[in-house]
């Protein structure tokens, strides 16, 4: 659990800011403005890396990313691209997710259906607007613990379910909040929000487990975990 701001710090973001936390709230903080309105509950999470952490998750496709599982909001990846099957410009995802995303869109292309995003990576600032906006339905991560901030993450405008279920682990695609698993995830069903977790996909779909399962290495359904 690592919900609450480390005092007494001062350090550059990702974004050129210098951000001193010297005992005011990172909310706050220059860069933050977007975070400023938000409850300090919604806030408390956000944090800086620990030395070492943002080059783990760099390269980490299975990080678990839950209500108490987060993501300093300096670690942002370095190999975002932008999607093309897309609502919208500006829909990053990390490289590798990106290039399972496109042959999944054509996939689904060929199958008369239609696939395109319409948010992928989001900063942690980006999530305090996000989470202003929706938390009151209960679907919006506070800021700092949302996988969409891992650029793995990719919300589908109007997603094709039924085809997803059947193909998305074949391009490392999972459903995050499938339905009847709000106590295991926190989150109520989210049929738009795909996970990419590389090759992990189709072990996870083999095994009959949920994401958050395999992530977490906990069953909560009941289900064993063991292969
Ligand atoms: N909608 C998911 C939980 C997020 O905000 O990351
Ligand atoms: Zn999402």
């Amino acid at each position: 659990m690592t919900r609450s701001a480390k005092p007494a710090e001062c350090l550059a973001t990702a974004f050129g800011v210098l951000m001193c936390c010297c005992g005011e709230r990172v909310a706050s903080a220059p860069g933050f403005e977007t975070c400023a309105d938000l409850p300090e509950e919604a806030t408390s999470g956000i944090r800086p890396a620990a030395p070492g952490e943002c080059e783990e998750i760099a390269v980490d496709l299975l990080r678990l990313v839950d209500e108490t599982h987060g993501v300093p909001f300096d670690c942002v990846p370095a190999d975002l691209v932008e999607l093309s099957q897309a609502t919208r410009r500006g829909v990053l995802l990390r490289r590798e997710a990106a290039a399972s995303f496109e042959p999944m869109a054509a996939a689904a292309d060929d199958a008369g259906l239609r696939i395109e995003a319409n948010d992928g990576f989001r900063s942690v600032q980006e999530q305090c607007a996000v989470f202003a906006k929706k938390a009151r339905e209960g679907i919006a991560a506070p800021p700092g613990f949302s996988e969409h901030h891992l650029g793995l993450a990719v919300d589908i405008d109007d997603a094709p379910k039924r085809w997803l279920d059947d193909h998305a682990h074949e391009f490392g695609f999972v459903e995050s909040y499938p339905a009847g698993a709000e106590s295991c995830t926190g989150y109520p069903a989210e049929p738009w929000h795909w996970r990419y977790v590389g090759p992990a996909a189709a072990e996870i779909r083999r095994r009959g487990l949920i994401a958050h399962e395999y992530l977490s290495g906990r069953s909560c359904r009941g289900t064993p975990l063991e292969p």
